[in-house]
């Protein structure tokens, strides 16, 4: 048996027990895709600021943050106020409130493209919806999404994914084009040839939160330029990236101004919630106009039990009005910078091939990969992956659980505001521990 498997089991034997049940009422024994591990996933208990523990009592550093939603840490003490108050005051109240009025004014204040906007309850519902809108409203059919790039798992964001998508009629990906990540004259080509175009979907810095960077900011400047000249609309999915890679998102960082944006995750402060916002013309299509044969066939409904959840309206409004007010993104972005430094330092004294790499507080490692961070856009996603060796990603996230550190899926560490240098110190230690025993394995 592998070094970091011995030590894993002999670490969490309450999760290996709490496993075997999960295994026999879930597919997989998991309630994610991206929480399957082997040979048994670690089973928590609770979080508070950076940290969480499992049902063994181990304690971790934690760069899951609920997989990007918590850039306050766990339980931060405003938003648990303001769930509280509100559990008291209702769950559901089945009609407007004055709350998500103030939700919807503190995301307008940060991210400006957004004239008007409506509420989901998931990133996947909210893409789903913006390539809806942008169907409806150029009265086209096509969707060009990016290779790789992850929209949430609907049918046909499901296009250029990885594995996984039995069940998806063959027919729905007639209108998804799919071009290779970061290819401008791809779009261009397509664009030009393909008067059927609605919309170009991307995630800002590339697929899967930056793992597979794009080179920035040109790339984006560039799909704004190309999409303004075809009249054919922009989606920015700043499900991971908005408020996070600055307080205005992606597309305040650098300088773009989308047709649509969609945003989850910290929108809601930590609780379920999606959201579709962007141009008024186009978020319009929602609304009634009181003729008949117009609401009948060209608008686009949009009904959902928990769209605007108060509990959902009272964490995000208070997340989003902090985000505004003090510097959470300035301090999680130099947790995120010391942290990138330190692993890049790590991987060379202990001469790891590898790089640490990713923008603002999302922190990328590709093993196996020798280039400067900043010229990770030049690699495809193929490049990465077989850079780095079989079983890497599995082991590196079992291995630093080992060491008492959580990653998000075997790839990355989203930092919070939480974290503080002493957690940094921890994950840099951890992650010597960890690669130590990743040698011993031969999986760097
Ligand atoms: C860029 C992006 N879009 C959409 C989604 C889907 O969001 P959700 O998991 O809330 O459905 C995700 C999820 O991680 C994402 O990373």
């Amino acid at each position: 048996m592998s070094v970091i498997d011995e030590r894993y089991i002999l670490k969490h034997p309450k999760s290996a027990e709490a496993f075997r049940q999960a295994a026999d009422v879930f597919a997989d024994g998991v309630t994610h895709d991206t929480r399957y591990v082997m040979p048994f996933p670690v089973v928590m208990t609770h979080g508070q600021g950076p940290l969480k523990w499992d049902v063994d009592g181990n304690e971790y550093v934690d760069y899951v943050c609920g997989h990007g939603s918590l850039i306050l840490g766990h339980s931060h003490p405003a938003i648990t106020l303001a769930v509280s108050e509100q559990v008291s005051r209702g769950t559901h109240l089945g009609g407007n409130t004055e709350l998500e009025l103030r939700w919807a004014k503190a995301i307008r204040e940060l991210v400006p493209s957004v004239e008007k906007l409506r509420f989901h309850s998931s990133g996947t519902e909210a893409t789903m919806m913006a390539m809806r809108l942008a169907r409806a409203y150029t009265g086209r059919n096509k969707i060009v999404k990016f290779q790789d790039h992850f929209h949430g798992w609907s049918d046909y964001a499901s296009a250029g994914s990885d594995g996984g998508t039995g069940g998806i009629p063959a027919s729905t990906w007639e209108s998804m084009i799919v071009v290779p990540s970061g290819d401008i004259s791809a779009v261009e080509e397509t664009l030009g040839s393909d008067g059927d175009v609605a919309a170009v979907i991307t995630e800002p810095t590339g697929a899967h939160m930056g793992q597979y960077p794009l080179r920035l900011p040109h790339f984006l400047h560039d799909l704004r330029e190309v999409t303004e000249r075809y009249g054919v609309l922009m989606i920015l999915d700043e499900v991971v990236t908005g408020f996070r890679v600055s307080r205005g998102g992606a597309q305040a960082r650098y300088g773009v101004k989308p047709d649509l944006t969609t945003m989850a995750k910290i929108v809601a402060g930590g609780l379920p919630g999606g959201v579709v916002g962007g141009r008024a013309d186009v978020i319009d299509m929602i609304a009634h106009t009181g003729d008949a044969e117009w609401d009948n066939n060209r608008r686009v409904a949009h009904p959902g039990t928990f769209n605007a959840n108060p509990l959902s309206a009272a964490a995000g409004a208070t997340c989003l009005e902090m985000l505004a007010r003090e510097p959470i993104n300035e301090r999680a972005d130099e947790m995120a910078d010391r942290l990138r430094r330190g692993l890049n330092e790590v991987m060379g004294k202990m001469e790891v091939a590898g790089v640490a790499h990713g923008v603002s507080s999302l922190v990328m490692v590709a093993f196996g990969v020798e280039c400067e961070p900043e010229e990770m856009w030049k690699l495809s996603s193929h490049d990465v992956h077989a850079a780095a060796k079989p079983g890497a990603a599995q082991g590196f996230k079992r291995g630093m659980l080992n060491a008492g550190v959580d990653v998000m899926g075997g790839r990355g560490f989203i930092v919070s505001a939480s974290h503080t240098d002493a957690e940094v110190d921890k994950t840099l230690a951890a992650f010597e521990e960890c690669l130590a025993a990743m040698r011993e394995d031969n999986l760097v």
